[in-house]
């Protein structure tokens, strides 16, 4: 039987090409459930999931609550605003007392860039990473590429630019390892101030003129610009940030081919993406959430059939 190589999903970086393909094999067969008027399987009933979030979250969170009881797992949440970190509780202190409740695995986002890899070292249980500050967000990153690979058929030997803020997100580092992984052709773009330095040893090119790197590429991924993650200004305005890097209907419509449209939200609309441009049939943005789903089942079912 095919299993991952790994124990936990701390990121894409820890994974290799044959565990993502076994993923989105997984996630096909999970998708065609989720369809069913009956959308539960008995996968992981004898499994207790804990969902640890010290950061804010929507689609994340939402999405890994219904997958763990579409495979009817019991599911317990943390929220750190009303817990006891507010108190000065430590991070292994607090995951060691939900442990000692008999909590087989946990998914956890936290602001802390590697807190997943941390926790993995110390505490006995199967870590998923929800997203760790600006480092990684890997069922993002899966979800993503399975959206890829269902509208176009195949990742490799796609190219896809990833557009924004790259300097603070962990959605563009996951996606460029989940991309290169299966062969595809990865952009950043944006102004020079939000692509960090490092960027080019990761194998991908850097293009400032948002018009060029959508007449190259297949898809583009819009990032959100993080202002929460920004202690300074990296450039003059919204408004100028939107006039440069903002996909309108009008300069989608100037390129001579249909480009796929992808956003992992949440989107601020009218700055890196215009609402025509959002809710139109080139945006693949509802199927990466509907996804989103599906995914995050095939990463828990998978990882649970490791724990002893
Ligand atoms: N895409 C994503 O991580 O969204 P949330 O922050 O709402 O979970």
């Amino acid at each position: 039987m095919s299993e991952l190589s790994v124990k936990h999903l701390l990121g894409i970086k820890y994974i290799n090409e044959k565990d993502i393909q076994l993923i989105f094999e997984t996630a096909d067969h999970f998708k065609e459930i989720i369809n069913r008027p009956i959308k539960k399987v008995p996968s992981l009933r004898d499994i207790t999931i804990a969902n640890l979030f010290f950061e804010n979250s929507t689609r994340t969170r939402l999405s890994f609550e219904l997958a763990e009881k579409r495979l009817s797992a019991d599911v317990v949440n943390f929220s750190a605003a009303s817990s006891s970190v507010k108190k000065g509780e430590t991070l292994i202190d607090t995951a060691n007392n939900i442990l000692a409740m008999k909590v087989d695995m946990i998914v956890m986002r936290h602001p802390n860039p590697g807190a997943g890899v941390f926790l993995s070292k110390h505490i006995d249980a199967s870590i998923v990473n929800a997203g760790d500050g600006a480092h990684e967000h890997p069922t993002q990153a899966l979800l993503d590429s399975y959206s890829i690979r269902e509208r176009l058929g195949d990742v490799a030997g796609k190219k896809v630019v990833i557009v924004g803020d790259i300097l603070h997100s962990r959605v563009a580092l996951s996606n460029i390892y989940a991309l290169k992984l299966q062969g595809a052709e990865v952009m950043v773009c944006g102004p020079k101030t939000l692509i960090p330095k490092y960027i080019g040893e990761l194998g991908v090119t850097i293009e400032t003129d948002l018009k060029k790197a959508l007449q190259w590429c297949d898809v583009a991924n819009m990032l959100r610009v993080q202002n929460e993650r920004m202690d300074i200004s990296y450039f003059p305005s919204t408004r100028e940030y939107s006039q440069q890097y903002g996909v309108t209907k009008q300069l989608l419509t100037s390129l001579n081919k249909e480009i796929v449209i992808m956003h992992p939200g949440p989107i601020n609309r009218g700055v890196e993406i215009t609402s025509e441009v959002a809710d139109s049939k080139q945006a693949i943005i509802l199927d990466q959430v509907e996804n989103g789903v599906a995914i995050r089942m095939a990463v828990m079912y998978l990882l649970a059939s490791k724990i002893k």
